[in-house]
């Protein structure tokens, strides 16, 4: 080795860029209590706005008095729907081409409905005065089952849309319908099911779940009557979309709006749609003339903004004798709630579920999606995965045990025979997706071979033996999952929200002293794009991580872009800071020149520096560059180092993985114990290990969340029957295993630096590979599929119906 190659080795070192485990700049703030959320903004004047929610699921509005909550000392207003009705603000668009009421307009339609938004003096006033209201209801029937919403006499749910026969999405076909979406090809598949020597069918629940992020939503919205200016501070994870749809609602020009995200505790999606409480607070501070502020509580959060999942799905997959899979149906019914609030692009009001092909070369394929109306919240929002692609990835996964059964082969084993070639990429999936690298057989027998899986099958052969016996009360379980996500939502071509294309941007300033200030269209939850957008820089420029500092979130400076969810940010936004990055580069390579009196061409990039080719010792460092930018350029060339990139990406990122889950699952007890969790995942390059080690965590916990116990349960009346943290189920550290991380590197051709997005992965591949192991459980005694969640009661019923349980 070289002097000058170690010098290069401890200079890149030294830059903290691609590929460091850089510890989190973030957290120097979080850990000593300076974070700055929503509800720690104290402002002059400031009051609080709280809602009168419905009690039921379903109800005629008859009558609301206001009277005696207007009359408690300090409450300084209460808002109903008529109130907002000459503003034409009783009612907003979803992100979905829907409308949503903003208070209810004579009708509610969910448990939890905002029905008049009380502002006093603070939130003890403004919580008294939420009780005074009187609201006169006529409870109606609810539908809470999306089956009974279709069926021919079932109640009209929204009046507003009794006689429209069509919606954003086409036509309707049922008062309670709301679109009908289709891919593939439905008479090739139909062959191929007739035709095929093995079809296995199952019906699979994915349940409605809530994001549950540590922080509610909330708000602070100030309006400056003076100047014009309205200033909203919130938990918004695309700040640029809400401040064009807040403009576009309020009349207020955008330039005039300013939209800011300050640290936001966790999104999960819950945070990217717009919430009645928004509106209200604006027109609230419009109307009073001084900062509204509203917060959720967690019961609200919890009850009323947006859920996840919901899908009905009735799967049907056809295979030869030896497991080569020939085509897959897929039917959903997918329950939305009262109002159609998806967050997914327009063209996709089922998200990406049509990546239910997976991981696996299956020739033809077909899918349709039936949204429907029922007295539920409104969401179905892109929860810990891409839009419903983890709805999509645990059918498909679930579908292959079923198969595997079925054939009587190993779920491994029927993996590897479909899997999609390594010389298949860029591959073509049969709907419609074009899957932009991978080597899917080199990570699936990584994994095999690191967790010993012909060792782990023959112990559980011998632990079924021993169960049999009766030496054994545990039944050991061992599940499977291969998953294919896709993330980084454009092009923009295909991909908008409201219209508005989904690019990313960045824009870079570097200052005469060699420090840099990045900004960008997206915005941090906890993800760490302050830490991780550096590296990408540190390693584009040739300045140390800790001189640039990456801001988010106000729209007032950052440039346009369309948010963080989905794990778009660094399939978008990071590329639009490569490509930023590079701009800066090619113009401090033109001033290296000018210093150094060579032609550009004459240069050659040495981590940090520009030298001239075949004389080292004749260099500029970026540090001296960034000087000469402010003094020194060539002529014609414009003074300063600054640049912006606008990224539509060409295809989204295709991050996949392979996890093995082994449980033990205790028949007496219904408890399901995680013995191992071995994840395995590629998301190209690997900006910061350290950091994707804790998505992986974080996604892997959220997915044992969902598996073993999470479920938004609804009684027939519509209420919500766990609509606290008691009942629904959150794991903290004491449920929560220790997971192993593993990883292989197949960089994305496309994307400038090589990196996929991984934010989603552990969820979409996790939740799979639990449910396949607490159903690999039972496989031997001839049972095929048990609904999710796999939580206690619901597992000791499996056993007690096989017979297994202590009579
Ligand atoms: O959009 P979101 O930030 O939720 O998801 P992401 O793009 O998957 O990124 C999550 C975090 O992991 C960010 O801090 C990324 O920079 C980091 N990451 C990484 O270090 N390397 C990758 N290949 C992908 C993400």
């Amino acid at each position: 080795m070289t002097t000058e190659t170690e010098s290069s080795q401890a200079r890149t070192q030294k830059l903290e860029g691609l590929g460091t485990r850089r510890k989190r700049v973030e957290d120097v703030r979080f850990t000593q209590g300076k974070g700055n959320y929503i509800d720690d903004f104290k402002l002059p004047g400031m009051l609080f706005g709280d809602f009168v929610r419905s009690p039921y699921g379903h109800a005629r509005v008859k009558s609301i008095d206001k009277k005696a909550a207007q009359a408690l000392p300090g409450v300084k207003a209460v808002l109903t729907a008529e109130d907002l009705k000459p503003l034409k603000l009783h009612w907003m668009p979803t992100l979905a081409g829907d409308v949503q009421a903003v208070l209810a307009d004579e009708k509610v339609l969910f448990q939890g409905q905002e029905v008049a938004f009380v502002v006093a003096e603070d939130r003890y006033v403004a919580a008294d005065a939420v009780d005074l209201v009187e609201v006169e209801y006529e409870h109606l029937p609810a539908l809470v089952d999306p089956n009974q919403s279709m069926a021919a006499a079932a109640s009209v749910l929204r009046d507003d849309l009794q006689d429209k026969t069509s919606g954003a999405h086409g036509p309707r076909k049922h008062h309670n319908h709301i679109f009908t979406w289709e891919v593939g090809d439905a008479a090739g598949t139909s062959r191929a099911i007739s035709d095929a020597q093995v079809v296995a069918t199952e019906s699979i629940v994915y349940q409605r779940v809530h994001p549950c992020p540590l922080e509610t939503c909330g708000c602070v919205a100030s309006m400056d009557k003076v100047n014009g200016h309205l200033t909203v501070w919130g938990t918004f994870q695309a700040p640029h979309a809400v401040r064009t749809v807040a403009s576009l609602i309020s009349g207020i020009p955008e330039h005039k709006i300013r939209i800011v995200s300050p640290d936001i505790g966790g999104g999960f999606g819950n945070k990217v749609g717009v919430y009645p409480g928004y509106i209200c607070s604006i027109v609230a501070s419009i109307v009073l003339g001084v900062p509204v502020k509203w917060v959720e509580d967690r019961m609200e959060n919890l009850q009323a903004t947006a859920f996840a999942r919901d899908y009905n799905m009735r799967g049907e997959i056809a295979a030869t004798q030896e497991g080569r899979i020939t085509a897959l149906r897929c039917h959903v019914l997918a329950d939305h709630g009262a109002f159609d609030a998806c967050a997914d692009p327009t063209k996709y009001p089922a998200g990406f579920f049509s990546i239910c092909t997976g991981s696996y070369d299956i020739p033809v394929a077909h899918v349709t999606v039936e949204g429907v109306y029922t007295n539920k919240a409104p969401g179905g929002v892109a929860y810990r995965c891409s839009f419903r692609v983890t709805e999509a990835s645990y059918f498909i996964e679930r579908m292959i045990d079923v198969l595997a059964r079925k054939l009587g082969m190993d779920p491994a084993e029927v993996r590897r025979r479909n899997l999609i070639r390594k010389e298949q990429f860029p591959y073509q999936s049969a709907l419609g997706w074009e899957y932009d690298s991978g080597d899917y057989l080199t990570a699936l027998d990584k994994a095999l071979n690191a967790v010993g899986y012909t060792a782990l099958r023959d112990e559980q052969r011998h632990n079924r033996e021993a169960f049999a016996r009766g030496e054994a009360r545990k039944l050991m379980g061992i599940g499977v999952s291969f998953f294919t996500e896709i993330v980084g939502a454009g092009p923009i071509k295909n991909c908008d929200i409201l219209g508005l294309g989904m690019f990313d941007s960045c824009e870079i300033r570097v200052h005469p002293t060699g420090s840099v200030i990045a900004r960008l269209g997206t915005i941090s939850q906890g993800q760490g794009h302050a830490t991780t957008f550096a590296q990408i820089l540190a390693s584009e420029l040739g300045i140390p991580a800790e001189k640039i500092t990456v801001e988010e979130g106000d729209t007032d400076t950052a440039p346009y872009g369309l948010g963080t969810y989905g794990s778009r940010s660094t399939p978008v936004a990071g590329a639009a800071t490569a490509m930023a990055g590079r701009k800066i580069r090619a113009k401090a390579q033109m001033i290296a020149a000018h210093l150094l009196e060579v032609h550009d061409d004459d240069l050659e990039w040495d981590v940090d520096r520009f030298r001239v080719k075949g004389v080292p010792e004749l260099s500029k460092t970026m540090t001296e560059l960034a000087f000469a930018a402010y003094n020194n350029v060539p002529p014609g060339m414009e003074p300063g180092l600054e640049a912006v990139s606008y990224y539509d990406p060409p295809n989204m990122t295709y991050p996949f993985g392979a996890y093995v889950c082994v449980v033990d699952v205790d028949v007496d007890s219904g408890v399901t114990e995680i013995r191992r969790f071995y994840a395995l995942d590629d998301c190209g390059t690997r900006i910061n290990p350290m950091i994707i080690e804790g998505q992986v965590h974080g996604g892997l916990t959220e997915a044992l969340a969902i598996a073993l116990g999470q479920e938004m349960a609804y009684d027939e009346s519509g209420n919500l029957t766990n609509a606290s943290l008691l009942d629904f189920f959150l794991p903290t550290a004491v449920e929560t295993p220790s997971w192993e991380t593993d990883f292989t590197v197949t960089p994305s051709p496309h994307h400038p630096i090589g990196a996929k997005g991984v934010g989603e992965s552990p969820n979409v591949g996790g939740v799979s590979a639990l449910s396949n192991a607490v159903n690999d459980a039972f496989a031997h005694l001839g049972l095929t599929h048990t609904q999710m969640p796999h939580d206690h009661w619901r597992v000791w019923k499996t056993a007690q119906s096989l017979g297994l349980t202590i009579a």
